[in-house]
């Protein structure tokens, strides 16, 4: 059986959820449902960072101590997941013992490989980004994510020789070995390599809420490094060496696309120096603005995933996010956005495509679906193919064609009048409809598991009835 290991970014529990994780999340949801069906052995990753200033600062704030506040943060993280149909094989805390003790292995191997050496870092540092700062990143002297201004750093560090790294990440990338997509993402991060690369601090002064250097009491991991070792030492690098030798490489990394100088850059560089291969595959998706403005919290346009989906339901949530923007592009959302599609493509197309099938079976046939003859529309392939290319956009709209022909084909039909002309006709018509949208759901399932099912048991019952409205009116 193939093994399929993917894992989204571990979320800082500065704060709860937002809708950007969720994307992610959700994205990775999708494909390790789709792969699980597929028969793919599947092991998705999510967790949480929990580490470093950020976050010590948050706790503060609440009046916790530190690993009191992120335990509850954490949770957060779960809860919510759960809330969203998203179940993940695994959930991985960089404050857990399982992952600083591979951390610990990772930096021993690191410093036996002689890339490490002791130096002064004198520069920006970006808190909100955990994050090393140039001048050339800022706009008007501000992050342009955080809108603050980077702290002046002046410490004792140790530094990792990234400055060796360049070529030999140009070639991986180039030839493939390294995948990075969309495209426009590769080409920026082999843009930066070309200009030609840094070392970089990998150990930190005075930040008190992280992981000691093995080597240097005084110092702190910075907490990117420790981050980044999360998706080895969930798949139990340093202590279940078959386990590790089975999952990794890594098949896919998914993210926002500000974090992938991280992912591209420094991670497989790491992994390189201590003798273990880059992962397959990084794929960076856009960002999300709300009506065209950037998503924050001062702007007062905040999109809870929790609200929305316990309003609209999860696959209203997952749908939307996954329908409205092309994976790997910027886009914008909004309430309101979510409403229309929740009415027009998906009470008005599935849901009255689910509900007016089971009625006629109900009412014309008594509930019993003659036996389907011919063969269904052919559309799963362009399906399956979408999803594999991360296409996910396309692969909802394919199946959305065949929704809104089946609604159609109803209409100019009048199907509805047909049984009294011709039984036999009819009987064969609607057990193809059903066939159709008993493939629809399969192909959904992975999107919007809850409604898939609701449609495959209903219209696999001994006895059809008329269905419950998948998609009630919201008021
Ligand atoms: N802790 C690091 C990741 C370490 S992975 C080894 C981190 N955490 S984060 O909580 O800040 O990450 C948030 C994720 O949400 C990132 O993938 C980021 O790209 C994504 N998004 C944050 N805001 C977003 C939008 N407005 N729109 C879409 N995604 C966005 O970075």
């Amino acid at each position: 059986m193939d093994k399929f290991y993917l894992t989204t970014p571990i979320y800082y529990v500065n704060d709860v959820p937002h809708i950007g994780s969720a994307y992610t999340t959700i994205a990775a949801d999708v494909l390790a449902r789709f792969y699980r069906f597929a028969g793919s052995e599947v092991f998705f990753l999510t967790g949480t960072a929990e580490h470093g200033d950020k976050i010590a600062r948050s706790a503060e704030k609440a009046g916790l101590p530190p690993q009191k506040f992120v335990d509850e943060m954490s949770t957060k993280f779960s809860t919510t997941w759960e809330k969203l149909a998203i179940v993940p094989d695994d959930f991985i805390r960089t404050t857990e013992p399982r992952h600083v003790a591979a951390v610990n292995q990772f930096f021993q191997k690191l410093k036996d490989s002689g890339k490490i050496y002791e130096g002064e870092y004198e520069g920006l540092y970006c808190v909100g980004c955990e994050s090393f700062k140039k001048e050339a990143d800022l706009v008007k002297g501000l992050c342009p994510l955080h809108g603050t201004k980077p702290e002046l750093l002046k410490e004792k560090n140790w530094f990792f020789k990234l400055s060796e790294y360049g070529k030999i990440l140009e070639s991986r990338i180039t030839n493939l070995e390294f995948r990075i997509e969309p495209e426009e993402r590769k080409n920026e991060i082999l843009s930066f390599i070309r200009q030609g690369l840094e070392d970089i601090a990998i150990s930190r002064q005075n930040v008190k809420f992280a992981i000691p250097l093995p080597w240097d009491a005084g110092q702190t991991i910075y907490v990117w490094l420790d981050e980044l070792f999360n998706y080895c030492s969930a798949v139990g690098y340093g202590s279940d060496e078959e386990r590790f030798a089975k999952f990794w490489p890594a098949d896919l990394h998914l993210m926002g696309k500000d974090i992938i100088k991280f992912h591209c850059i420094i991670w497989p560089a790491l992994l390189l120096a201590i003798g273990v291969p880059p992962p397959k595959k990084v794929f960076a998706h856009g960002f999300f603005t709300v009506n065209g403005q950037k998503m924050s919290k001062t702007l007062g346009n905040v999109i809870d995933p929790v609200a929305m989906a316990a309003k609209y339901t999860p696959d209203a949530l997952r749908y939307f996010l996954l329908r409205e923007v092309p994976f790997g592009q910027d886009g914008d959302v909004s309430e309101e956005k979510l409403r229309a599609r929740y009415e027009s493509d998906l009470a008005n197309g599935l849901g009255n495509l689910f509900s007016r099938l089971t009625t006629l079976v109900a009412q014309k046939l008594g509930g019993d679906l003659p036996e389907i003859v011919g063969s269904p529309r052919e559309f799963t392939a362009a399906v399956e193919e979408a999803v594999t290319d991360l296409r996910f956009h396309d692969a909802l709209t394919r199946i959305w064609t065949e929704v809104a022909w089946a609604n159609k084909y109803i209409d100019e039909t009048k199907l509805w009048e047909q049984h009294e002309k011709n039984p036999k006709l009819f009987g064969e018509v609607i057990s193809n409809l059903v066939a159709l949208l008993l493939e629809i759901a399969k192909n959904l399932a992975p999107f919007m598991p809850d409604a898939a099912e609701k449609i495959r048991v209903g219209l696999s019952a001994e006895k059809i009835v008329k269905a419950e409205p998948l998609f009630p009116r919201i008021v």
